[in-house]
């Protein structure tokens, strides 16, 4: 009887901070990226992710485009803000394009737009984009070296003490989960989502 109780309460222990963050945060926590962020988020969507902002139409924009804090992202950014309140949390995710790539000084850039637009004292995570492993070479449009590129900018910012940027893992997409190489397809999506709920819920 005793010992019975025991993967119950680790049940509770794995499943309830997910769950409460989902009904106790509702939309407090923003995002930038590309398309691939906005795959993420429509897996999360799909898997009742809540804390999270759904997709606000964040195709193709790159580093590039959040490197100023008066872009036109930003503004879309600014957006939500006026829907939901300023973040509390934001997850800056690093996508590129083949050329020009990106560079640390951009993804620095980054971040600093991002806790501009955040509220004061937001946590901010950081991740690259998707990476395939299975088909490490499958996005046409960061290059076959792209993602992991990208990945190992958020992995370097995560550690620079200075920027105080959490990196919480590498999202994943296997090769029945793309759909042009690129990008996921519906299964894809979910299974982003799902690592976006286990990463922050
Ligand atoms: C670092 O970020 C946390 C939120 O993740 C914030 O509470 C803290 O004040 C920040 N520390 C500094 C030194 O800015």
């Amino acid at each position: 009887m005793k010992f019975t109780l025991i993967p119950f309460l680790l049940g509770l222990a794995a499943s309830s901070p997910t769950e409460k963050r989902q009904t106790s945060g509702q939309y407090t926590m923003g995002f930038i990226g590309c398309s691939m962020a906005e795959n993420v988020a429509q897996g999360y969507v799909a898997n009742k992710g809540k804390h999270m902002w759904g997709p606000y139409g964040t195709g193709g924009l790159v580093v590039q485009s959040w490197t100023s804090p008066s872009s036109s992202s930003w503004g879309m950014f600014d957006k939500q803000v006026a829907k939901y309140g300023k973040p509390t949390e934001v997850w800056v995710m690093i996508c590129i394009f083949q050329n020009p790539g990106a560079t640390y000084d951009e993804v620095k850039q980054m971040i600093a737009a991002a806790r501009q637009h955040a509220a004061p004292g937001a946590k901010i995570y950081i991740t690259g984009q998707p990476i395939y492993p299975d088909n490490p070479t499958s996005c046409f449009l960061a290059g076959p070296q792209g993602p992991q590129m990208t990945v190992d900018l958020a992995k370097k910012a995560g550690a620079d003490a200075s920027l105080n940027v959490t990196y919480p893992g590498d999202f994943k997409l296997m090769k029945g989960e793309v759909q042009d190489g690129c990008h996921a397809n519906t299964a894809g999506q979910s299974s982003l989502g799902k690592q976006a709920l286990a990463f922050w819920g």
